[in-house]
């Protein structure tokens, strides 16, 4: 198991480069398999949760020339799909394998997937997936821990989200673009995750109107066909590269990036004390002196994200004053909060509210990940701190975070790798 060393309190200097992002890279992997032919695909990041979402294209039959995947290229080739099923040992490890659903019933009308199960941050139900796909004609039952999805052609339907959901969106638009007639779906995520897969399925031949609004239209068409994708840029490692500026102290600029993906959070940091400079692709952030707290209500795109809300949380456990955190999203997004504890942090948890008071500093201490953006909370609490902290489990981190602690440590931080025997 490796882990991570970090010395903290050492000011950031320089420039970070964004990957592409990890929730806009899966939903473009899956889209994959609407059709056959070469998608030849730029700037995705290498990543755990990628690879694994691979090994389930090639169990469905997919050909993939990874051999690009140092300079983040790859190409992929559903033409020979012949497998429907997503096992549970893979969704177990990567939920958003649930993403093939929509797909394989627009392909092949069939599949048989895990039912993902819940996770470290919630019970993360696919109701909504699986209620739109029945109101377009697929016939579900569930057994032993797996739903099997039959149909016939799909026909399009109107589908209301009860709440907001990312990958619920887009399932079911790559479920509906070869649907016999119009789909409605409303209430719908306006992600730029969403967005950017809407414009792959734009360019592939399919009829959308409504991308970035809660209501998106989908005239189905019999055939769509293979396209080059470059991913976009992943706002939450932005937004988290920012933070560890907040962190610090220093200044940075983060390049390769889209800082319209990032308003809401913007306005917090600045509110906060934190200089933001916007560019084009590229951000500058400068910390001068102390930040004020501040309150953050998590909510759907373009409100704060849920995705920033632990990195946002360590911010405030050393800020001047009280903030109030109100996590809307998911039941259980506070894990964090213990290991914070630990190094001397002041937090009260009330539901889904976290009560933060400003303390003068952190200290270091051996703490251990729970989840992906938990470890990320870890890894700027730890550059916030004095003295040393350890961090295990940096697995979680692995998943959405490329060379995290390579980027950091050409930009100043002192944080190094290590391999450890001990499994913790
Ligand atoms: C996506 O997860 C992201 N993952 C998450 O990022 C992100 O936190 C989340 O959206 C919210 O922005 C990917 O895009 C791969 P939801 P998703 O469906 O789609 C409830 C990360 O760290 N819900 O938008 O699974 C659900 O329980 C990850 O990169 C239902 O009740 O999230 C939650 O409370 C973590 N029934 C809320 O909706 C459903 O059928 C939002 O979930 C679906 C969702």
């Amino acid at each position: 198991m490796d882990i991570l060393k970090i010395e903290g309190k050492h000011h950031l200097k320089g420039k970070i480069a964004i990957s592409g992002a990890k929730n806009a890279a899966l939903p473009a992997l899956a889209a994959t398999i609407l059709c056959g032919g070469n998608f030849n695909i730029t700037n995705i990041p290498n990543l755990n949760d990628i690879s694994t979402f691979l090994q389930l294209l090639k169990e469905l039959g997919a050909e993939t020339d990874d051999t690009g995947m140092p300079q983040n290229n790859l190409v992929i080739n559903t033409g020979k799909l012949n497998g429907y099923e997503a096992n549970y040992e893979l969704v177990r490890t990567m939920r958003a394998s649930i993403l093939v659903l929509g797909p394989l019933m627009s392909r092949l009308g069939k599949a048989r997937i895990s039912l993902p199960g819940g996770c470290a941050i919630g019970a993360r139900p696919i109701n909504f997936h699986l209620k739109g796909l029945e109101l377009m004609g697929a016939k579900l039952h569930l057994k032993e821990g797996y739903v099997e999805a039959k149909s016939a052609r799909l026909k399009g339907a109107e589908i209301y989200f009860d709440t907001v959901t990312v990958t619920g969106t887009e399932n079911l638009m790559m479920a509906a673009v070869c649907a016999k007639g119009k789909t409605i779906l409303k209430n719908a995520a306006r992600e730029p995750e969403v967005v950017f897969l809407g414009e792959i399925l734009l360019q592939m031949g399919a009829k959308i109107k409504g991308l970035g609004t809660s209501t998106i239209e989908i005239e189905g068409i019999k055939e769509l066909k293979p396209v080059n994708i470059k991913i976009i840029p992943d706002r939450v490692e932005t937004g988290t590269y920012i933070m560890a500026v907040g962190a610090c102290g220093g200044e940075l600029i983060i390049e390769n990036t889209q800082p319209m993906h990032l308003q809401a959070v913007f306005s917090k940091l600045r509110e906060m004390g934190l200089t933001i400079e916007e560019h084009n692709n590229s951000i500058l952030v400068r910390k001068k002196g102390s930040l004020q707290s501040v309150d953050v209500k998590t909510m759907p795109y373009p409100g704060f994200p849920t995705d920033l809300q632990a990195q946002l949380m360590v911010l405030l456990t050393v800020s001047n004053g009280l903030g109030v955190i109100n996590e809307t999203i998911f039941e259980n997004r506070f894990m964090h909060v213990a290991e914070l504890l630990r190094m001397g942090a002041d937090i009260k948890v009330e539901g889904n509210r976290a009560v933060v008071k400003g303390v003068k500093e952190l200290t270091g201490a051996p703490v251990m990940a729970t989840d992906l953006r938990a470890s990320a909370c870890l890894v700027l609490a730890g550059l916030a701190a004095k003295g040393k902290t350890s961090i295990s489990r940096i697995y979680h981190l692995d998943r959405g975070y490329e060379q995290m602690e390579k980027k950091l440590s050409v930009a100043g931080a002192k944080i190094t790798r290590e391999k450890t025997r001990q499994h913790f």
